[in-house]
Formats: C-alpha cells, sequence, structure tokens
C-alpha cells in the first residue's frame, strides 16, 4: 500500500471574497501536495470555508443579504479562485455542510462524555472580529490589539473546555516533536505561551446565532472556532465514515499563517486528547506579509485579488509571483508594482526565453533530436530537499540557477553559429533537451502547467518554437 499524506489549509472566513492572502497558504499547500503525489504517495488536500459566527452574519447584513445566500456567494468565490489558481484539493469542505455538523455533534458529545466540558460563567472583553475574549493586558491603547476597535465587556453563560487539565500533555508533545511545530521560532514562541498561563476556553456562546447548536445544552450556539478546527476530521468522515476515518487521520500536515498558532497548537490538540483521538504529525506556520510596508486591509484599499493576477500573468506566473517573495517560515513585504520587472526577468526572459531558444534551434536542425531523451531526477531530488523544509524560495533558487547556468552554456557554445546538422550542435541540442526536461520535472509543483507544455514540447514528434510561455509584458 502506498503511503498516505494528508494535508490541510485553514478554512477561510467568507465574510468577504478570498485575497492574496489565502491564496499563500492555499498555493504552497497545493505544492506540497503536488511534489507528495509524484513521490507516487495517497495525497488528500483539503481546503474551504469557515461560516458561522458574529462576524460573517454581520457582513450578510452589512451586504443587506440572507447569510445562507451571502456564504454561498461568497464560498463559490473562493472556490472559483482556488480552481483559477489550478490548486488541486481532493475535498473543498464547508462548515454549512450537514456531514460537518453531524460529525461535530459527536465530536462534542464524546468531549463531554470525557468530562472534558463543564458549565461556568464567562466575563470578558470580546471583539467581533477575531471571534475572540481579550483580557486587559492584551490590549493595544485600551482597544483590540488586532483590529483596534473598542470592545464590549460580556458576561454570560458558556460551557468551557477543560484546557488547564490537558495543557501538561499537549506540552509534552510538542516538547518531545511527536507534535512537531515548524518552523523553530514558532515551536518557541508556543511553548512561551505555556508560561503565560492558558485559561480554560469556553465552546459555547449565548449570544450568538448563526452557529451550529450545542447540542447538550438547547439555546447554546458552538463557539465558531471549536466547530472549525473540526473541519479536519468532519472532512474525512469522524463518526460517520470510520474507514475513511482512519485510513487518513492523523493529518500529515496542518499548514496556517502565524496569525491561528494558538488555536492549532494548544487548543486542537488537548481537544483531540480529550476525545481520545491521534495528534496530527506537524503543523508549520509560516510567515505574514504586508503590502508596500502595510498590513492588507480593505479601508486601505490594498487588497490584492488573486484572480486579477491570474488574469494578468497567468496562472503558473501568479503560483510563481506569490511563493518566490520571501522565506515561507519568515514575514515579508510585497510590492506588487514588482510583479511585473519579476515576471519578466524570472519567467519571460528566463524559462520562456531558454525553452524557445533551445526548441528554436531544434526546429531549425530538423525538428528533431539525436536520440530518445534520458531522464535524470537530480534536480527533482535537490529541489524535495528544499521542499521538505517548506523552503519554497530555496527550491525556486534551484530552479533559477540551473536555468541561469543552461543560458551560460548556451552563450558559451554558441550553436547557432554552427551548421545545423553540425554534430556538436546536435549533441548539445540533446543534452539542453535532457536538462530542460528535468527542470520541467521539478518545477511541476510550481508551474504544473507549464511543466505540461514543455514536456509536450519537447517530446512531440517534430520539436518547433511555438508560442512563447511567458509573452513579456510591457511596461
Ligand atoms: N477561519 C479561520 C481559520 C480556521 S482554521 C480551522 C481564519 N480564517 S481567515 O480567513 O482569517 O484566514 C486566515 C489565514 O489566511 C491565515 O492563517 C493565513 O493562512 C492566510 N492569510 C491571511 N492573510 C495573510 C497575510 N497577510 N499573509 C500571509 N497569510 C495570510 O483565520
Amino acid at each position: 500500500m502506498s503511503k498516505k499524506f494528508y494535508i490541510t489549509t485553514p478554512i477561510y472566513y467568507v465574510n468577504d471574497k478570498p485575497h492574496i492572502g489565502h491564496a499563500y497558504t492555499t498555493i504552497a499547500a497545493d505544492v506540497l501536495a503536488r511534489w507528495h503525489r509524484l513521490q507516487g504517495e495517497e495525497v488528500f488536500f483539503l481546503t474551504g470555508t469557515d461560516e458561522h459566527g458574529d462576524k460573517v452574519a454581520e457582513s450578510a447584513k452589512k451586504y443587506g443579504q440572507e447569510v445562507l445566500e451571502f456564504v454561498n456567494t461568497n464560498a463559490k468565490k473562493f472556490r472559483q479562485t482556488f480552481d483559477n489558481l489550478n490548486i488541486q484539493y481532493d475535498i473543498f469542505m464547508r462548515t454549512t455542510k450537514p456531514e460537518h455538523e453531524a460529525s461535530v455533534k459527536i465530536f462534542m458529545e464524546k468531549l463531554n462524555k470525557a468530562g472534558a466540558l463543564y458549565q461556568g460563567v464567562y466575563q470578558g472583553l470580546y471583539c467581533p472580529s477575531c471571534e475572540d475574549f481579550y483580557t486587559e493586558k492584551d490590549l493595544l491603547d485600551g482597544k483590540c490589539p488586532v483590529h483596534l476597535i473598542a470592545l464590549k465587556m460580556l458576561e454570560e453563560k458558556n460551557w468551557f473546555f477543560k484546557l488547564k487539565k490537558y495543557l501538561p500533555a499537549v506540552k509534552k508533545v510538542i516538547e518531545n516533536g511527536k507534535l512537531e511545530i515548524a518552523p523553530e521560532t514558532i515551536k518557541k514562541e508556543v511553548l512561551g505561551l505555556f508560561k503565560q498561563g492558558l485559561k480554560d476556553f469556553s465552546v459555547t456562546r449565548e449570544k450568538v446565532e448563526w452557529g451550529l447548536d450545542f447540542s447538550i445544552v438547547p439555546g447554546q450556539k458552538i463557539y465558531v472556532w471549536v466547530e472549525a478546527l473540526q473541519n479536519y476530521i468532519s472532512a474525512i468522515g469522524y463518526g460517520r465514515n470510520l474507514e475513511n476515518y482512519q485510513k487518513c487521520w492523523p493529518a500529515d500536515l496542518h499548514l496556517i499563517g502565524k496569525d491561528i498558532i494558538k488555536f492549532h497548537a494548544i487548543y486542537w490538540p488537548a481537544m483531540l486528547l480529550a476525545a481520545g483521538e491521534k495528534l496530527p504529525k506537524k503543523i508549520y506556520a509560516h510567515g505574514f506579509f504586508s503590502i508596500n510596508g502595510q498590513k492588507m486591509s480593505k479601508t486601505l484599499g490594498n487588497v490584492i485579488d488573486p484572480n486579477e493576477m491570474v488574469k494578468k500573468y497567468g496562472v503558473d506566473a501568479t503560483r510563481y509571483l506569490l511563493l518566490s517573495q520571501f522565506p515561507f517560515g519568515q514575514d515579508g513585504d510585497i510590492k506588487a508594482e514588482k510583479f511585473d520587472e519579476q515576471y519578466n526577468a524570472f519567467l519571460a526572459n528566463g524559462l520562456g526565453n531558454l525553452v524557445s531558444r533551445v526548441a528554436k534551434l531544434i526546429e531549425q536542425s530538423g525538428g528533431k533530436l539525436k536520440d530518445k531523451l534520458k531522464e535524470s531526477d537530480q534536480l527533482f531530488k535537490k529541489f524535495s530537499s528544499s521542499l521538505r523544509k517548506l523552503e519554497f524560495t530555496e527550491a525556486i533558487a534551484v530552479f533559477e540557477a540551473e536555468i541561469n547556468n543552461l543560458d551560460d552554456e548556451l552563450q558559451e557554445e554558441r550553436p547557432w553559429e554552427k551548421a545545423v546538422n553540425d554534430k556538436n550542435r546536435l549533441t548539445f541540442l540533446q543534452e539542453a533537451s535532457e536538462k530542460i526536461l528535468a527542470i520541467t520535472k521539478a518545477i511541476e509543483p510550481f508551474l504544473p502547467e507549464t511543466s505540461l507544455k514543455i514536456k509536450k514540447k519537447f517530446t512531440a514528434p517534430r520539436i518547433t518554437k511555438g508560442k512563447p510561455l511567458f509573452p513579456r509584458i510591457e511596461a
């Protein structure tokens, strides 16, 4: 039986249409999913949308729509965007699906039977945008540290999860690496959270209307984060399809942004331990990016729509442009006005031009290569050692260096100055084609369409220059 690889992205809030932040994590997950498939593994790739809670309901109101209609419209936009980005997900999960509700009900009841829940009173400063409570010390100028809005003091009867009871066990698995948290900086941050004193958290809400019912106590809704995390198991049939669940779970990798690390690295493992389920093997939290030094926000008007990028640059170039900006584990800044320049330099003049030049030379020599193309996976292996660490920019640098090398060799050899049937010219073109094929194999997870086009071109009965892979963008 082949090895399985279960990879997830966060499920995204549908209070608005998707932006390049959502695209960033999802493209990264897709690259990894494709890379695992190329190695013959059985991949389950889950992404989707988080559709309950006040924030979503309030947005629907703002747009003058029924909540269900609103979430349907926006969930569709996410799905279409991911399709536009050539994301090969296996399941697109929506928390408004009845299957999700069914699994969540079973999981919550299991938590209750295990004695992990109790009734209490919650009092705190609530931010409706974060869907989260804050304590005084978290505030920034007396306001929500994330949204900078004034917070209301709320008191309500809630059900709580005995987080404190499970903290030592969670800390232990993080420390001994049974639950791998990466990168190292994030792991340190998480271990730091244990020292700050974490409290039991409430798993239900009284005042929320748009949510899943808490079957144990009528009138209470399940806190949106608590059910959202369960999408990782509801999507594969928790409590409903035991066979599929056991085949997929535990997740091999939860890929998230660092903003939601506490929920994933502490709350989620604690809930799973309480319910007697296995823990995910690894959680990787990537960095956050700003746009020209500022937070991406509607108010600032600097939100970039990934669909617009696909229209302008094409799907593969968009994937490349987003993942090549800065190391995955770090924060970075995106300067959209640099995209044209980067596209021209690395794709139009780089890979695209190299492929055209070599193909044209072969075309001039009759369109046929000397021999059958030999395959080599050396470059793929080199690539893989970067991808294993989720070093996307390092992997991209490997392929860019390879393109530069081949460009240099071409410049030195100058096959165009030789006769079309010159033996050295034909040998050189044979070798260059094999190198291009090796590059093609390595870049497939990043640039799947381009990779296929190049492979077709060089294995066609007659090789021709054809159309450019990446037409230059003129200023
Ligand atoms: N619905 C929750 C997640 C629940 S998971 C069980 C949520 N949704 S979200 O729509 O706000 O998406 C947050 C995620 O979007 C981040 O964790 C990250 O993956 C991605 N990003 C959003 N903005 C981003 C940047 N500016 N930079 C990098 N990633 C970004 O939180």
